[in-house]
């Protein structure tokens, strides 16, 4: 299939490209390297270093290309960049997706796969691990552009008949993921301690996430692809039923993961603790029950495994 992939030097993104290149598709990629990476681009994609939200530049792509599905990633990502700056952050996360959608109605794509987050939609959920029909409590315009365009999807697919699956992600982490920027614990975590210095611990440390490793999150990808018409044929009364939570379903505090990190890469480093971060969600893990019993996704990479990956890429950089 010939599969555009917003984001594609980015974390995720990049690897989301790999495997679709590593089971035969044929990979274009847009991404404006505002975070991304030129190294972590598949020498095997096209790359069209464009920004989404200039829409003539993102249409000439869509006319050049035979474009078959669009695998969204590119977003900016920081929820506290959107709290200082929500117009910004609206920009690129919903005008951003405003534009392929309308390149998409133009060109006849009619296949979408979107990266939204569990974690911001979900906010603190009476059930944990929360199923994808919890109620929706977004605190920050991030989160508030991830709910919203979910509804744009559902109303695309209304009106202009496009087949979506949005990806509600836990904590991903992995290779390539960028030390700075928000929930990015793990590589943040293990790129002081191989440097042998100490991390910072906001609150207790005993808050918890969902971390999933993100060759699994790459893998979820695929199974969507090959099963995106089918899931889009299934009866749909809410932006619930096009959703799929992917995560492990298992809680990690803070405090574990640096303990596990810390055995991995012993060093000076030690964890020092600040005070709570205003508005930090106490525990999250999202069920996968839907994405096993219609996916057939359940996560390859155990957390031990997952980490030690991560930990001999941070000693390679
Ligand atoms: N990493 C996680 O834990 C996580 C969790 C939930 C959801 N997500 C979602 O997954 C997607 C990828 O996240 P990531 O962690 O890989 O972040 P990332 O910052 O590495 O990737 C985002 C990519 O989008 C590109 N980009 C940003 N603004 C752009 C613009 N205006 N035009 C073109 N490209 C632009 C960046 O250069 C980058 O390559 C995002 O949509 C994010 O919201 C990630």
């Amino acid at each position: 299939m010939n599969i555009l992939v917003t984001g594609g030097a980015g974390f995720v993104g990049s690897h989301v490209v790999d495997a679709y290149i590593a089971h035969g598709h044929h990979v274009v990629v847009v991404d404006d390297l505002s975070t991304g990476r030129r190294e972590n681009l598949n020498p095997n994609a096209k790359f069209y270093q464009i920004d989404i939200t200039d829409f003539d530049e993102l249409r000439e792509v869509f006319a050049q290309e035979q474009i078959e599905l669009v695998n969204h990633h590119a977003a900016q990502i920081d929820p506290r960049i959107s709290v200082d700056n929500p117009s910004f952050d609206a920009r690129v996360n919903l005008l951003g997706l405003l534009h392929i959608l309308e390149c998409c109605k133009e060109f006849s794509v009619r296949k979408i796969i979107f990266a939204s987050s569990g974690g911001v939609l979900y906010g603190d959920a009476e059930r944990i691990p929360s199923p994808e029909e919890s109620p929706k409590r977004p605190i920050s315009p991030y989160g508030v552009a991830k709910l919203a365009s979910e509804h744009y999807l559902f109303s695309a697919k209304q009106t202009h008949q496009i087949e979506y699956i949005a990806l509600r992600y836990a904590n991903v982490y992995g290779p390539r993921q960028p030390a700075k920027g928000d929930g990015n614990v793990v590589s943040t975590f293990a790129r002081l301690l191989a440097q042998g210095q100490s991390v910072t611990i906001f609150g207790d440390g005993e808050q918890t996430r969902d971390f999933v490793f993100v060759g699994d999150v790459a893998w979820a990808n695929l199974l969507v692809t090959e099963r995106l018409s089918e899931l889009n044929r299934r009866p749909v009364r809410s932006i619930d039923d096009l959703a799929f939570n992917i995560g492990t379903g298992h809680e990690t505090s803070v405090n574990r993961l640096f303990l596990k990190l810390k055995a991995l890469l012993p060093s000076e480093g030690n964890a020092r603790y600040t005070p709570p971060r205003v508005g930090e969600v106490r525990r999250n893990a999202l069920e996968i029950a839907k994405a096993q019993r219609l996916l057939g996704f359940v996560p390859r990479v155990s957390l031990d495994e997952g980490l030690q990956r991560t930990v001999r890429w941070v000693q390679q950089l």
